[in-house]
């Protein structure tokens, strides 16, 4: 039997084991930490980093988004007409209607933007299922993302940094990266040729990212979705835009709600056997097979400073059951930036608060 001596120091050996583990967990919490701050590599691209960047392009962005920075929320809903319901067990794609919270936006980082230097227009939505289940996504109306990889959305955000002295980013930064980067070329065409419109109603909103519809028998398949418009486009020079005031986005939405809903198809293309899954600057062919799965109705706009769109952020990752992200790098790298964006505007709300609605200024 052992002596009272040696069972005391059988218990200080103990004593001093689990505090060795104690300190050994912490060290590898405060480390994890650490490498997610990315404390160990200055260089490493982190949401900080990222949301960084997007906040130095002008304007006074407290309070605001970081991206897409101007904008204004809608309320609807989505009339699923069943025919998704193959392809994804999604709850909101069984026949049926579903509440939408939306956001229409431009892709600026200054709130007060004229909505001519938007060139990129956006919709987001989230349709709710009466089971909690959502599904939120942020659409461009571009046909292809600018660039492939989180890294590369940094380096062309970087090029749009203001020039202090000139009050405006320098054009040969930009010019630099589109030189080195053939793969944004697609989305440069574009951004060049395409026709300017005074709405937000005419213009039909790509996924860009792919997701991956899981069906009842547990098939996956790799899709992307748009929201097609239902509405003829009014071509306008980008010379008259000037004319319409810096608002008229806006003023378009509202005057075409109060004559009644709009509406959007929202129809799914299925990849084929190659379409590339994780690179958002590739459009996949035209000839893909797409299915029509129900029709957005918009029927109310907001302003957002008080509106029901403030409080969500359109994480793309945020999904129902049957619907998942793909292996696009853009995915996670969106998660987090929306998530660090949505952190610092919720902080700032009240030591920032928001210029007036602008109806009410403008009233
Ligand atoms: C690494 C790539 C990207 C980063 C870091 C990024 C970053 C951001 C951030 C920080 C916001 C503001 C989020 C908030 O505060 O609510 C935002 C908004 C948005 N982004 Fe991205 N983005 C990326 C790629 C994309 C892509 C590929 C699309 C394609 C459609 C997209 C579409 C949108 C839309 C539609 C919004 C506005 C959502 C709303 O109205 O609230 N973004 N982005």
């Amino acid at each position: 039997m052992a002596g009272p001596g040696k069972s005391d120091d059988k218990r200080g050996v103990h004593a001093v084991a689990a505090l060795a583990l104690i300190a050994v967990v912490i060290a590898a919490a405060a480390g994890a930490f650490a490498y997610t701050g990315g404390w160990f590599s200055p260089h490493r691209l982190t949401p900080d980093r990222m949301v960084d960047a997007l906040s130095r392009r002008g304007g006074d962005p407290l309070g605001h988004r970081r991206n897409h920075a101007k904008g204004i929320c809608f309320t609807g809903e989505f009339a699923a007409n069943g025919a998704g319901a193959r392809l994804s067990i999604a709850p909101m794609l069984a026949a049926g209607h579903y509440p939408v919270i939306g956001r229409f936006a431009i892709a600026v980082g200054d709130p007060q933007a004229p909505d001519a230097a938007g060139r990129v227009r956006s919709m987001a939505v989230r349709i709710a299922a009466p089971d909690g289940e959502e599904w939120r996504s942020g659409m461009n109306n571009s046909p292809v993302f600018v660039v492939a990889t989180p890294e590369e959305f940094y380096q062309i955000t970087r090029a749009q940094d203001l020039d202090p002295a000139a009050g405006k980013p320098d054009p040969a930064a930009m010019q630099r990266f589109l030189a080195t980067h053939p793969d944004s070329a697609v989305f440069n065409e574009w951004a060049k040729t395409a026709p300017w419109t005074t709405s937000f109603a005419d213009q039909t909103y790509n996924s860009l990212n792919a997701f991956r519809f899981i069906d009842a028998a547990g098939r996956s398949r790799l899709v992307r979705w748009s929201m097609q418009t239902t509405v003829a486009p009014h071509e306008v020079p980008y010379d008259a835009l000037a004319a319409l005031g810096p608002d008229f986005l806006e003023a378009d939405l509202e005057r075409r709600l109060a004559q009644g809903a709009l509406r959007w198809n929202l129809v799914v293309t299925l990849a084929a056997p190659g379409d590339p899954s994780n690179n958002a600057t590739k459009a996949w062919p035209a000839n893909r097979e797409t299915v029509a799965v129900g029709m957005l109705v918009v029927r109310h706009a907001q302003d957002e400073a008080d509106g029901p769109c403030r409080d969500y952020n359109y994480d793309p990752t945020i999904l129902p059951v049957g619907i998942q992200p793909s292996d696009d790098p853009l995915l996670p790298a969106r998660s987090a930036a929306y998530a660090k964006s949505f952190d610092l505007r919720a902080a700032e709300a009240a030591d920032y608060p928001r210029t007036p609605p602008r109806s009410e200024a403008s009233r």
